[in-house]
């Protein structure tokens, strides 16, 4: 079988890999949780997961109604890590909604004329009119991390980005948008065990990229790009919410329940929402590099 990069993420996991990274996967089998940090020992089971999902579902039917009855605009940002699961928690997300209401903007990395522009323009573009809910997979936050981390942007343009974010994310709260930021934290042998599985499954495979590959050896410097990024912009306005995501129905349900949980919606069931499990979500104290 041709593995995508010429296998090179199985070549990084048999010799470049961090020992202790090595060590967490050997012999872990399919659903063990590898992040040792992790508050769980085991992932959530289906039946709770379906059960509890089901209900969210509900509850984010009742708020896009809501949302179209009373014109209110969500934008709601997903960053984190490669592979930390971030298309697959919009995909819960979106799974009941219209998809003319509630859609997901993934930009492609800027063209030659977008890098000319304003760094804020293009996402601008694609903010929600009233009625509508946008999620973002990624967003302007790249370069506060991968950018950085790849070199794609200048120390200065960093600097001027990060000097730019608090105005910029405050005109969007006191324009009216109802605005989240959720990080996805994946620790360093799940992602790798992600990658894994991305390169031997052939349905997965367009999942990995350059980015992915190269930035195996980066982790540090993802980490002190993060650390960074947490620093200057978890605001009390525009605060981050961290959810764990190595088990990935846990990270979807909290993900859900802390966006239901911050904003009203018309017939919202507080009781049935619950509230999110605080060892899985919550502010950048959670985060672990
Ligand atoms: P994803 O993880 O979203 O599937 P990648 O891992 O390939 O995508 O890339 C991570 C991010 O880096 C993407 O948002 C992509 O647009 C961005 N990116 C890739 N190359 C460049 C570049 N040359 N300049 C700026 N951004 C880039
Ligand atoms: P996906 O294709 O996005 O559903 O992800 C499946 C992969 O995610 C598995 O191969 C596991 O490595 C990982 N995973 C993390 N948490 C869970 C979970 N609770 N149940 C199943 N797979 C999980
Ligand atoms: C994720 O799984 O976190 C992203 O959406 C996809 C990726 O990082 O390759």
């Amino acid at each position: 079988m041709d593995l995508p990069f010429d296998g090179a993420i199985s070549r990084y996991y048999a010799s470049g890999a961090p020992e202790d990274v090595r060590r967490s996967l050997e012999g872990a089998d399919g659903k063990a949780i590898v992040t040792e940090s992790y508050p769980y020992e085991e992932r959530m089971g289906k039946k709770a997961y379906a059960r509890q999902m089901e209900t969210l579902q509900r509850e984010l039917v009742k708020l896009q109604s809501d949302v179209r009855e009373t014109g209110k605009r969500v934008v709601v940002i997903f960053e984190g890590r490669d592979a930390a699961g971030k298309g697959g928690t919009i995909a819960r997300f979106r799974e009941n909604l219209n998809p003319r209401t509630a859609r997901t903007v993934a930009l492609p990395k800027p063209s030659d004329r977008e890098a000319q522009q304003w760094y804020f323009q293009r996402y601008i573009n694609h903010l929600p009119a009233g009625g509508e809910i946008v999620f973002f997979d990624r967003s302007w936050y790249n370069r506060g991390v991968v950018e950085h981390v790849f070199n794609f942007c200048t120390p200065q343009q960093r600097a001027h980005f990060f000097a730019q974010l608090p105005g910029f994310e405050q005109g969007l709260v006191d324009e009216g948008f109802h605005f989240f930021k959720i990080w996805l934290n994946v620790g360093r042998a799940e992602q790798l065990r992600r990658f894994l599985d991305r390169e031997r499954d052939p349905l997965k495979q367009w999942k990995l990229s350059r980015i992915d590959v190269e930035g195996l050896p980066l982790w540090d410097a993802y980490s002190e790009a993060i650390r960074e990024t947490f620093e200057r912009s978890h605001t009390e306005s525009t605060p981050w919410t961290i959810v764990r995501s190595d088990d990935k129905r846990r990270a979807r349900i909290a993900a859900i329940q802390s966006v239901l949980g911050a904003i009203d919606y018309a017939g919202k069931d507080t009781a049935a929402l619950g509230t999110a499990d605080p060892l899985i979500c919550g502010g950048p104290e959670l985060w672990d590099a």
